[in-house]
């Protein structure tokens, strides 16, 4: 029987996880750089240091915890997420920082150093529900955002990232873009409905579709909804209407394709005026990034052509674009390997979600698994995932870990 993680351990840290944001329903709600947000940073942060590992945080808080190996050189590192979107569920992101840590200390507990040193990484900002783009923490770890303009990033709530950051104390004095890496594992829930609907335990993911974020700001002219003639009307809630069932009109004639509108506003938001504002997102996914962008095209160019009919301005604009990729081969063995080697059934599969892995994937070798949600639920706080299913994904995290680090 190989070496198991301390299963009730860590699905009561899962529970005392949650506790921080939590919401009615059962859910969590901590947005990127909210009180809540810190807190339950501050919880994984003093969980690294009870285990003794060393804590490093960078300009945008980033959270490593790094425990050395027999040799030092480029580590293993797993992780996730801790925020959330505004009305979530406990599991998604918390779970594969929850279980990196847990990981670490059965090891601790067995006696065993790895020869290569090994981390666990919380990402700042993955939802992208308060500040734009999604997997914000990556793509800063990877190095590719600008910390001037990434402070300067206004939220939903006409706040500063850069003021967020300074009131909460989350940014730290590290600099990651040199931290060498072996690997990266990151342990998720499924999210959808296909691992609970084969009956399988755990999904060793190959590969992540693209996303593309597009918001569309309509500007008109309000007006009387009694007295203005039809033909009259520079309606912007009606353009961003037309916008919005366009979005899923195409979804359904580009193969491969998703596509949600999430967020439709319109201005001034009466009954008997017409609106003279309106804004709109697009969250499209697709795995093939041409079908995605023709997705992207297609939806401007409608768009342009019901404001230039309706006589109002439209300004679009692009909030994230992040490609498919395709995990690494070794990575994703390793993972096979150590269901295997456990016992669980697996199956290969592509993820519909986004993930801090997917950024991490140009940076260094880089593969997840995912274990089941029940009815293929997330982003909602009916989120669940069984105890078992929860320490299947942490004990297959492990033996991964422990290959990739040998
Ligand atoms: C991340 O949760 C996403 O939007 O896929
Ligand atoms: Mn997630
Ligand atoms: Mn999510």
């Amino acid at each position: 029987m190989p070496l198991r993680v301390n299963a009730d351990r860590l699905n009561q840290s899962l529970a005392d996880l949650a506790r921080i944001g939590a919401i009615d329903g059962g859910g969590v709600c901590r947005l990127a750089f909210t009180d809540e947000d810190k807190a339950g940073r501050d919880f994984v942060e003093a969980r690294m240091r009870a285990l003794g590992l060393e804590v490093r945080i960078d300009a945008i808080g980033n959270l490593v915890g790094i425990r050395p190996g027999r040799e030092e050189g480029p580590i293993v590192m797993t992780g996730s997420h801790l925020d959330t979107v505004g009305r979530g569920g406990r599991y998604d992101g918390a779970l594969g920082v929850m279980a990196g840590l847990e990981v670490l200390a059965t090891l601790q507990e067995a006696g065993i150093t790895t020869r290569r040193p090994l981390a666990v990484a919380a990402f700042v900002n993955e939802e992208g529900n308060r500040f734009t783009p999604d997997v914000m923490g990556s793509l800063f770890f990877r190095g590719d955002l600008d910390l001037d303009a990434v402070r300067a990033t206004v939220g939903i709530d006409g706040t500063t990232l850069g003021d967020n950051l300074d009131r909460t104390g989350m940014a730290g004095p590290d600099d990651f873009r040199d931290l060498p890496l072996r690997a990266f594992v990151e342990l998720h829930i499924e999210q959808g409905p296909v691992l609970e609907e084969d009956g399988v335990t755990i999904g060793v993911v190959d590969g992540v579709q693209g996303i593309l974020w597009h918001e569309f700001r309509v500007q008109g002219a309000s007006n009387h909804a009694g007295v203005t003639p039809m033909d009259r009307r520079q309606d912007a809630g009606f353009v961003a209407a037309a916008i919005a069932a366009q979005v899923r009109h195409l979804a359904r004639s580009i193969r491969g394709q998703r596509a949600t509108v999430g967020t439709l506003e319109v201005e001034p938001g009466y009954i008997n005026i017409i609106p003279d504002r309106a804004r709109l997102t697009a969250d499209l996914r697709n795995p093939d990034a041409v079908r995605l962008r023709e997705m992207a095209v297609r939806l401007l160019g409608f768009a342009q052509e019901v404001a230039a009919a309706e006589g109002v301005a439209l300004e679009h604009r692009e909030l994230a674009h992040i490609p498919p990729v395709r995990f690494d081969e070794e990575v994703v063995a390793a993972i096979e390997q150590a269901a295997k080697a456990c016992g669980y059934t697996h199956r290969r599969m592509t993820s519909g979600a986004g993930h801090d892995a997917q950024i991490l994937a140009t940076r260094c070798p880089t593969a997840m698994l995912f274990v089941p949600s029940v009815g293929g639920v997330s982003h909602d706080v009916t989120e669940y995932t069984r105890p078992e299913d929860v320490a299947a994904g942490a004990n297959v995290l492990l033996h991964t870990i422990r290959t990739l680090a040998a």
